[in-house]
């Protein structure tokens, strides 16, 4: 299949290594001067990962700088340029004129909604828009959340889910718009405690990192939130975990933090950072990131199965 890539930043080149590893030709398109040499490194970078040989994946992906050459005969066009509403709306109306009248336009935002992008769009083309946003980095993270906006058609939906399953994605279609998502809004719940909890001087930045990779990490990556506490509550299941233990919880609810993400606590949790993790090595610790990623997913699914995790079929 012919996909197109729009953007070749972070996202963009992780995704153009996952679908050609998949056996799909790939179109890049960025207008940065140093395109070619951008996938080049990214896809030798994340290869590996994927047990795939880099220059193999490079034979099936053509740097494109214009945009409408680019989608000229795409099956598929994902957009992850920067997260800028007017830009991807201007992108949008540009990919809709230019690619085939039935080509899937995947947007990768992190956080703006399918119905907001497509607003100046006609209906043709907003029918086949929607958000396939990515949990970074998409080479190696199962979830897409796929998200339609009010004039997205529902088959434009099932040929989304299709297509990303199709490369080892995992979509779960949201039910309605909202901002942020549901991933991201979870995580931002999270580290807006962990923000509290440093700045408060209960741990410091290292310390709380490790408080999550030694307990709530390895536990979510087996069984989210409600099956760890449906498990919690022992063979009464969540119903008895809510009665004992929710009453405590839920005041703890109204003793959460709410910090200020203002330039003194930026400067503060990035030097924390800094010091813990130093700024001179991402490409090292990256590539540590995707090996460790990849061992738990690959561990998981062989220590458990759908079926185990319901119980069983019924
Ligand atoms: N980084 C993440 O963790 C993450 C996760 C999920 C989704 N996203 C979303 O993906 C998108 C990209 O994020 P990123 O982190 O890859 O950003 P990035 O800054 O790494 O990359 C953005 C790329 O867009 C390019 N660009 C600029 N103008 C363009 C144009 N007119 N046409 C095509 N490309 C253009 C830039 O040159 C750059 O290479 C954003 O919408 C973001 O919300 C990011």
């Amino acid at each position: 299949m012919n996909v197109t890539e729009v953007g070749a930043g972070t996202i963009g080149v992780s995704w153009t290594t996952l679908l050609a590893a998949h056996g799909h030709d790939v179109v890049v398109t960025d207008p940065r001067s140093d395109l070619v040499e951008v996938v080049d490194a990214g896809v030798r970078q994340f290869a590996p990962s994927l047990d795939a040989d880099p220059d193999e994946l490079l034979g099936r992906i053509r740097c494109e700088p214009d945009l409408e050459a680019a989608v000229a005969d795409a099956a598929v066009v994902q957009e992850q340029g920067p997260e800028d509403v007017d830009l991807k709306r201007s992108l949008f109306a540009r990919i809709g004129a230019a690619a085939p009248a039935e080509a899937l336009l995947l947007s990768s935002t992190s956080g703006i909604q399918p119905t907001t992008i497509a607003r100046d769009l006609d209906d043709v083309i907003a029918a086949r828009l929607l958000v396939a946003h990515p949990f970074n980095p998409p080479h190696v993270l199962p979830l897409v959340e796929v998200v339609a906006g009010e004039r997205t058609a529902d088959d434009t939906v099932a040929r989304a889910a299709e297509f990303l399953r199709g490369v080892g994605k995992d979509p779960v279609v949201l039910h309605r718009e909202v901002a942020g998502f549901v991933a991201n809004r979870l995580q931002s719940a999270l580290f807006r405690e962990a923000v509290h909890l440093v700045r408060s001087g209960v741990v410091d930045a290292e310390e709380l990192d490790r408080v999550v990779t030694g307990s709530l990490g390895p536990r979510w990556a087996t069984g989210g939130p409600f099956l760890s506490f449906h498990l919690g509550g022992g063979p009464g299941g969540l119903r008895h975990m809510l009665a004992h233990l929710g009453p405590g919880m839920a005041r703890r609810w109204r003793d959460l933090g709410d910090p200020a993400l203002d330039e003194e606590t930026v400067d503060a949790l990035a030097t924390a950072a800094e010091v813990a993790y130093r700024t001179d090595h991402y490409a090292e610790l990256t590539e540590a990131r995707d090996r460790a990623q990849v061992a738990v997913l690959r561990a998981r699914d062989l220590g458990t199965t759908d079926t185990d995790r319901r119980g069983g079929e019924h």
